[in-house]
Formats: structure tokens, sequence, C-alpha cells
């Protein structure tokens, strides 16, 4: 990979902002260790941090970022809209600025394609965004399927669709699709929740590497062009998980690692989802 491509490296969005390659994921963070999750993370360089409104931490992570007193530019804040308020998007948007403290984000997504709600809810985010609340929004969890409805509905496509990525779930035709569309592909659980950390095969490579598995897998996300969201509470893993960017997976790993696509789910999957 580039030489370039550090810890401050960024994609460019569709909308001609752009987001930062790597961040911190906040699922499943409890609310008290938010405050030095957050200040470990900036120290390290994180500037990317990554909630939702059915995480319940978006208050921690509002009183930890005033804690910190950095500009809020320097943060890159994504919050989503739960699947339960996609009806009541505005109403739910302008709670989750009030817990983060925040004027805006810097992008919402969309949780989940609820099929009953999804297209009104796209259309409300497009005036959230137009009105100031955030700067960009995106998806997650979309297929295929999803996107292309949102195209044949005559809707500008998102910028970002975040959706879960591992060697062990490449989503191959989606990330041709969406580097097609110009969407940024947002990988989530990439260390697969720790289900594969002890796959033989991944620990051989980060043997050689002098790595960690978890550093593989991060690095892996970041190489095949994807934004890459570890989560962790710990302050050793904080800093091993951002320690990704004086290294190159070359060819021969990468490709081997490509064999390893097994279909692996750890939470929803959303391909069923009509
Ligand atoms: N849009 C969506 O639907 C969606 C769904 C899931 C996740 N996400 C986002 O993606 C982020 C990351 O995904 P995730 O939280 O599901 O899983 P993940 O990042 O793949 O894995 C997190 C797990 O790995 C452990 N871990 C972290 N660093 C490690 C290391 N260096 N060595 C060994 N174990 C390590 C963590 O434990 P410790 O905390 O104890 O270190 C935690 O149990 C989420 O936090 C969230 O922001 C989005």
């Amino acid at each position: 990979m580039q030489k370039e491509f550090d810890i401050n490296s960024r994609f460019q969005l569709s909308d001609g902002t752009s987001i930062p390659v790597f961040g911190m994921g906040f699922y499943r963070t409890g609310s008290k260790e938010v405050k030095n999750i957050v200040k470990w993370a900036y120290k390290e360089g994180y500037r990317l941090f990554d909630t939702a409104q059915i995480y319940q931490n978006e208050a921690a992570i509002g009183e930890a970022m005033s804690e910190l007193k950095v500009p809020r530019g320097e943060i890159y804040l994504t919050t989503k809209v739960w699947n339960a308020n996609q009806t009541r998007t505005r109403d739910s948007i302008k709670e989750s600025l009030k817990k983060l403290k925040v004027q805006s984000v810097d992008l919402i997504l969309l949780h989940w394609p609820v099929k009953e709600s999804r297209l009104k809810a796209w259309e409300e985010l497009i005036k959230l965004r137009d009105k100031g609340f955030t700067k960009s929004i995106g998806v997650s969890n979309y297929m295929i399927k999803h996107l292309e409805e949102l195209k044949e509905h005559g809707y500008e496509m998102p910028t970002v669709n975040q959706v879960e990525f591992s060697p062990y779930l490449q989503h191959k035709e989606l990330r041709e699709y969406c580097n097609k569309e110009k969407i940024v592909f947002e990988g989530y659980s990439p260390l697969t929740k720790g289900k594969r950390l002890n796959d033989q095969r991944l620990i051989a490579i980060a043997k050689k590497y002098n790595k960690t598995p978890a550093q593989i897998l991060i690095r892996w996300v970041l190489q095949s062009k994807a934004v890459a969201i570890p989560k962790t509470s710990k302050q050793e893993r904080i800093k091993e998980n951002a320690d990704v960017f004086d290294f190159s997976l070359n060819d021969v790993d990468l490709k081997e690692m490509e064999s390893w696509e097994e279909g692996l789910v750890t939470g929803w999957d959303p391909r069923s989802q009509e």
C-alpha cells in the first residue's frame, strides 16, 4: 500500500467532504467506559468516533468530547438512526445532537434497511443534511437491492455504506457496486468480534509481520480501501489497533486472505432483508 497512507488519511466522499480511514467503534461500549476510551483514542490519533442511537452511549460520548476540549472539527462524528426512529427521523436526530452536545455531526447513517420506512427516512435525512444537521448522509447494512431501490426512486445515493467486513465476509459484489457508485465502503466488526482471532492461518501471517492477528485484520480492511472502525475498551488495545500504518500486507498474503471467505456474519444478516 501507498507509503503516504497513515492514520490521518481520508477517503473522499461524493458530496465533496472526506472521512478518516480509521476510527473507533462504540457498539456495546458502556457509558462509564466512554470517557477514558475517548481520551486514550484521541491521544493515539483516532479521529473518527462511530456511535448510534441504539448504542445508548451518545450522551457519554458528548460529555467525553466536551471534556477533550479540542475543536469540534478535529473529530469525525457518526451516529445512526435506529429502526424504530425511522418514522420520526428528524426528532430522533435532534435528540441525538442534544445528547452528543453538538450542533451537527459529520455523518448520519440509516442503521438498517427497514422495508416499511427506509425510503421516507432517507428523504428526511436528505432534508436534514440540507438544513445543516449533518455534513454527510449514508446507510448501513444496505445490500445492492436496497441501494438500487434508492436509485429507482430517483434519490441521491448515500456517500457511505457501513457493512460488516472481514476476510471471512468480503462482500465482493457489493464493494464493486459501491465503488462504481462512488459510495465509500465502511467495514464494521473488522475483528469478527473476536471470533476468528485464533485462526491459525491468521496467526501465521501475523507472526510473519511481527504483528497481532487484530492488526492484520485491520490492515486488511484498510488495504481493501474500506474505512476500519475496530472497537475496544482497553487502553493497550487502543494503541495496538492503531499501530497498523507502518507495514503493508503483500500480494501473496492478500491473495491468501481472499481465500478465507466463508460468509461469516457475527451480528445481523442484512442479505435476507427484503
Ligand atoms: N452498523 C452496524 O450495524 C454495526 C454493527 C456492528 C458494529 N458496528 C460498528 O463497528 C464497530 C466495531 O465492530 P464490533 O464492535 O461489532 O466488533 P469488532 O471491532 O470486530 O470486535 C470487537 C471485539 O474485539 C475485542 N478486541 C478489540 N481489539 C482487540 C485486540 N487487539 N485483540 C483482541 N481482541 C480485541 C473487543 O474486546 P475489548 O473491548 O475487551 O478489547 C471486542 O470484544 C462497532 O463498535 C460499531 O461502531 C456497526
